[in-house]
């Protein structure tokens, strides 16, 4: 399983030292071979060894440059990045990125070799006008998108279930994984209002292959008790 904790613009460095001394520790007391990523605000970036990849949520597809309150490659390499996010539903809907600049980024990110987060998923209108509205809206957000990239991670994270406690039932993450492993080989992670209590069950779903974790992640005990849950699910 492949869990990841995005931060989003929460916690300072001094928080996201003393969270991630805690979610290290379990993984090495508790000899966790899942993948573990954690995306701090930039400004709590560090380098130092880990036992958990460290990602960040966003940055400029450029070396360096004229790209005024952005960061580039160049501040990423300081840090030993190789990890982040595109296309998060907030990038998209909050900060207005389209599906052009998306493609760039994915582009640049992966010219350079990096892991990479991609994030697809509908608002609710989206949903409610049914299936084919559906997968004709997901489809335009792989347009740029190369699904070979070997080192792709897919995110699916229903606008409406983001942040919201809502989230959808079973069988709507087992449709919209089922057609997304039919685009890509891929580890699929599911994100929107994932919690303590519906992680598990989440994980076990076919095609899910681990959880992209927002508010619930703040708190480093409940993401390591989501790992717990996720080292245990291969135990049975
Ligand atoms: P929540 O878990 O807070 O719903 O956020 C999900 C998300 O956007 C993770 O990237």
């Amino acid at each position: 399983m492949i869990l990841c904790a995005n931060f989003k613009a929460n916690k300072t460095r001094q928080e996201t030292r003393a969270y991630l001394a805690v979610v290290e520790s379990f993984v090495s007391a508790n000899t966790i071979d899942d993948t573990v990523i954690v995306f701090p605000p930039f400004t709590a970036l560090e380098r130092m060894s880990r036992n958990v990849l460290i990602g960040v949520q966003n940055a400029y597809p450029a070396q360096n440059g004229a790209y005024t309150g952005e960061i580039t490659l160049e501040q990423l390499e300081e840090f030993g990045v190789k990890t982040i996010l595109i296309g998060h539903s907030e990038r998209r809907h909050v900060l207005g990125e389209t599906q052009e600049q998306i493609a760039a980024k994915f582009r640049f990110f992966a010219q350079q070799g990096f892991v990479i987060i991609y994030c697809v998923g509908e608002p609710l209108a989206v949903r409610e006008q049914g299936d084919e509205a559906l997968m004709s809206y997901i489809d335009a957000q792989f347009e740029g998108i190369d699904c070979n990239y070997a080192d792709l991670i897919i995110a699916y994270e229903p606008v409406w279930a983001i942040g919201t406690g809502l989230t959808p039932i079973s069988q709507q993450i087992v449709e919209m994984h089922a057609a997304l492993r039919a685009k890509t080989q891929a580890p699929l992670l599911y994100g929107g209002s994932v919690k303590v209590d519906n992680a598990r069950s989440i994980m076990e779903l076919d095609n899910v292959d681990g959880v992209l974790v927002g508010s619930a992640s703040l708190s480093a005990n409940d993401f390591c008790e989501m790992i717990a849950q996720a080292a245990e699910l291969k135990n049975v």
